[in-house]
């Protein structure tokens, strides 16, 4: 049998395999499908494995929580959730997604990773994707942070590309109008409201002077401006903290309970405490600010939103089935000579080959 990697390149010749993976690239919903469960039989402890990676991680340093809800973003808003953004090499040449401005240096958690991969490989050798870690680890760090559990269906497989391009052309940029940041988000499917209720997330974690310091100083000259919705007291406090834009200082986006995911983003903006201007964006338009006036009034409710739309972000454009591979490291993808994987035991295990059908 010949390596599952290559599954698509070579074994089925070039046609079908152009047809294969494209299947593989539609919405999840029309293609092999997540499921939760889907380690069950292959490595039942996988969750577990992870998650106690996440703890120790957390326990030393909380910060990592928001670091793991955040590359999770990063990871499925390019080239879907692939794990593409923890690639450190470009086969191709050139930078990678993890090289990317938008991820460097800002990005974080990536050896929690490596200690959940290296855990779950002890266990179960080339089993266990490292896109579902991903997942799995942002699960466990909203449940940390805000006490909010969520099942996440699992079955993504690995990328093999990463491109630095690609994380400016998908990404959102702080910079961006209400209307340009959801056409970013239209981009992967996500809604207005998906848009709104998962920049909740920016009630945890830091962010770099580079990020906001232009909404309180000139950028060519330096000297003091207030950024329209920014209160003028936040404002002088971030200019303090960020006497150039390149000071490596961080701030808390939310700095009442920043290590606290709660609904307090939504309390925070109509005071002109929202640290990115993307952030004020939710402001000045009337149908983002109806939403975040209501999960300024209802946690319970923005916490079940957050969770089912975390859930929804998962899937974008995921690979599964017999396309991607099971990365062995996750920060390089196998060499073309590796051995045969232990892949698709999910499906094989516990519905008898369904991929087989695919
Ligand atoms: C609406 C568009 C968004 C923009 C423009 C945006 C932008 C940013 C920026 C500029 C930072 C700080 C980076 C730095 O340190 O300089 C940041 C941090 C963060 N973002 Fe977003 N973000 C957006 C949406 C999201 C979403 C959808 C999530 C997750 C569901 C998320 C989760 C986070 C978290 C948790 C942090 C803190 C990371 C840490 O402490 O390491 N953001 N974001
Ligand atoms: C989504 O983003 C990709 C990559 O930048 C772009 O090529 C594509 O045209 C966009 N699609 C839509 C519907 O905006
Ligand atoms: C809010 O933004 C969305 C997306 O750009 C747009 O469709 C809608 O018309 C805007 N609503 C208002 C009231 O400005
Ligand atoms: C920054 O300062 C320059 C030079 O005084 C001025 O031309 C420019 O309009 C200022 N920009 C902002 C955003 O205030
Ligand atoms: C990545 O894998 C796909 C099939 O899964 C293949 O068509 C493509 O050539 C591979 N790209 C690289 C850079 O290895």
């Amino acid at each position: 049998m010949a390596p599952r990697g290559s599954y698509c390149r070579r074994v089925m010749g070039v046609a079908v395999a152009v047809a294969a993976c494209a299947l593989c690239l539609l919405p999840a919903t029309t293609s092999g499908a997540l499921r939760v469960g889907f380690y069950q039989s292959s490595c039942p402890n996988a969750e577990a494995l992870v998650r106690q990676a996440v703890a120790a991680a957390f326990a030393r340093d909380a910060g990592v929580a928001a670091g793991l809800i955040r590359l999770h973003f990063h990871d499925c808003f390019v080239r879907g959730c692939d794990a593409s953004v923890l690639l450190t090499k470009n086969p191709a040449g050139g930078q990678t997604e993890r090289d990317a401005a938008p991820n460097n240096p800002s990005l974080r958690g990536f050896e929690v990773i490596d200690a959940a991969k290296a855990a779950v490989e002890a266990a179960c050798p080339r089993t266990v994707s490292c896109a579902d870690i991903i997942a799995f680890a942002a699960r466990d760090s909203v449940k940390l942070t805000g006490n909010v559990d969520y099942q996440v269906p699992a079955g993504r497989r690995d990328g093999n590309v990463s491109i630095a391009q690609d994380a400016f052309d998908n990404l959102p940029p702080f910079i961006f109008t209400a209307q340009k940041l959801a056409e970013r988000f239209a981009n992967k499917s996500l809604s207005l409201e998906d848009m709104v209720v998962l920049s909740g997330a920016h009630t945890v974690g830091r962010s770099f002077c580079s990020s906001f310091v232009d909404r309180v100083r000139n950028s060519t000259t330096g000297a003091a401006i207030v950024d329209a919705g920014l209160d003028p007291g936040y404002a002088a406090q971030l200019r303090a903290l960020c006497p150039t834009r390149d000071t490596l200082a961080t701030t808390p986006m939310d700095p009442d309970t920043p290590a606290t995911l709660d609904n307090n983003y939504y309390k925070l903006l109509p005071q002109g405490k929202g640290l990115f201007f993307s952030d004020n964006q939710l402001r000045v338009n009337a149908t983002m600010n109806a939403l975040v006036t209501r999960f300024a009034a209802n946690e319970a409710e923005w916490k079940q939103r957050f969770a089912d739309a975390m859930v929804k972000m998962g899937h974008i454009e995921v690979q599964t089935g017999r396309c991607g591979q099971i990365r062995v490291n996750c920060n390089v993808v196998n060499p073309s000579t590796s051995s045969p994987e232990v892949e698709l035991a999910g499906e094989d295990q516990e519905t008898g080959g369904a991929v087989a059908a695919s």
